[in-house]
């Protein structure tokens, strides 16, 4: 049994009855695209302009409809635009809205368009604004660890590798760790915002139009970089939502990364650090409980965001030439991604930004002896002694230790030599790592300026991504 129920769809005059319910319930996409609104009006803006200067439309039906177009706007900031049942999608949605107030006029608006260029269209609107956002999220936090690292003046902490104490490391330097990370997400996102920049605007269904319209003034307009030179790839190409969604992943991984390591850091364990109370959570039945609940959910969340771009790669790995409806699938988890990653850098941000560090228990972990190890090795090789044979003789001495013949330190004075004494004192291993890119206070400061540096520059390309 059929449940046709009809209702004029856009194509209409080929069909005998109205689209079925079950259909209309299946395929709409109007729950999720109707956020497209603001490009969607923009988009048409520039076509409407663009048929204007091709002569499809007369100056005064061109004002007309931009009017109907700025009242579809106006509406839609009010929150008062009504959708009606058979709107499929935003942009039959806004079409339909403008031909109401505009008329005939209105109902020219889709000359020489598809719905499959007006898509693309939109949404590569939409990504490179979401893209600014999200760099401009990632640039603050990337601030706020860089603060904090200035704050962290030469307070250390155990270095780990396998999660086992290795080698002392200043605070700073392992904050940086993460904004050098958070850097190269930036980078990406500019260039996967450079990338997209280009106006699929003209290609009309998938081949072009007999209208003489001109996309590369459209694309001008719309203040694209560059126009499409291929109708059937600006019709096809998700490329730009699929690498951003890659771009998001990445962010969510290295944000699940750093929650790993709070989650570490504010146990009773560690103790490493204590989350404010605007920035944690309780527990409904334990009253003692202080829980570091954004740092799991960036960790838990990252999850999501490998979801969305594996499910898309999969939707668009054997789609033929042109426009196939599956396209459709690339909002939701586009919008999901840009919306948690939004929210993750913020509340990380604020987490971090006013957590407080315990530096006397990082320092008693980071003093232990065993932490000193390289350094011996690394003195007996100043001495001249081949790395692989010092490496040998420390490490009898940390077996000696371990079995209880005595101190570390005290075993490196009589087998080593008195001057061992200094590497043992309060953050005297700290104060080794002198190399370049190292751990140690020098090398650390370097580094600051270094980070500050890119960081003004990021500012910079910011302001570019608009
Ligand atoms: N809602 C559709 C989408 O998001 C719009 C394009 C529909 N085009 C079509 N030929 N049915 O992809």
């Amino acid at each position: 049994m059929g449940d046709n129920k009809s209702s004029d769809s856009l194509w209409h005059g080929r069909f005998a009855g109205g689209p079925a319910e079950s259909l209309m319930a299946y395929t709409v996409s109007l729950p999720f695209d109707r956020q497209l609104w603001e490009v969607d009006v923009q988009g048409s803006k520039a076509h409407v302009r663009g048929l204007g200067r091709a002569g499809v439309l007369s100056p005064d039906e061109v004002e007309s409809v931009l009017n109907a177009l700025e009242v579809v706007h106006q509406e839609f900031s009010d929150g008062l635009f009504q959708f009606r049942d058979g709107d499929e999608d935003i942009h039959t949605a806004v079409e339909r809205r403008v031909t109401e107030i505009a008329g005939d006029a209105g109902s020219r608006l889709h000359t020489a368009r598809s719905r499959n260029d007006q898509v693309a269209t939109d949404l590569r609107l939409w990504t490179k604004q979401a893209i600014a956002e999200v760099a401009s999220g990632v640039v603050n936090l990337q601030r706020v660890l860089l603060d904090r690292a200035r704050q962290a003046g030469d307070a250390y902490l155990p270095g780990y590798t396998h999660l086992q104490r290795a080698q002392p490391v200043m605070l700073a330097h392992h904050l940086l760790a993460h904004a050098w990370s958070l850097h190269r997400d930036f980078d990406r996102l500019v260039d996967a915002h450079r990338r997209l920049d280009v106006s699929p605007l003209g290609a009309g269904a998938l081949a072009g139009t007999s209208i003489e319209i001109d996309p590369a003034l459209t694309a001008e307009d719309l203040g694209f970089a560059a126009v499409f030179t291929n109708s059937l790839d600006a019709v096809s190409d998700r490329d730009f939502v699929a690498e951003t969604l890659f771009d998001l992943s990445l962010i969510g991984i290295h944000l699940s990364r750093i929650g790993e390591e709070w989650v570490l850091w504010t146990s009773d364990e560690f103790g490493f650090a204590r989350l404010d109370d605007a920035y944690a959570t309780g527990s409904s039945m334990l009253p003692q409980k202080k829980n570091a609940d954004i740092a799991e959910l960036a960790r838990g969340k990252s999850g999501r965001l490998i979801g969305n771009l594996t499910g898309l790669l999969a939707t668009l790995k054997a789609l033929p030439l042109a426009y196939n409806r599956d396209l459709q699938e690339d909002k939701e988890p586009l919008f999901d991604s840009v919306e948690h990653t939004v929210l993750a850098l913020a509340a990380i941000a604020g987490m971090i930004g006013t957590a407080e560090f315990d530096t006397d228990q990082m320092a008693a972990a980071a003093d232990a002896e065993l932490l000193v190890s390289t350094d011996l090795a690394e003195h007996l090789v100043r001495n001249g002694i081949p790395f692989r044979q010092a490496h040998a003789q420390v490490g009898q001495l940390v077996r000696r230790h371990l079995s209880g013949e005595g101190q570390l330190r005290d075993l490196a004075m009589t087998e080593i030599g008195p001057e061992c004494a200094a590497y043992f004192e309060r953050g005297g291993a700290t104060k080794m790592r002198t190399s370049p890119g190292g751990a140690g206070p020098s090398p650390v400061a370097v580094q600051i300026t270094a980070f500050t540096e890119k960081l003004s520059e990021s500012v910079a390309r910011l302001k570019e991504l608009g």
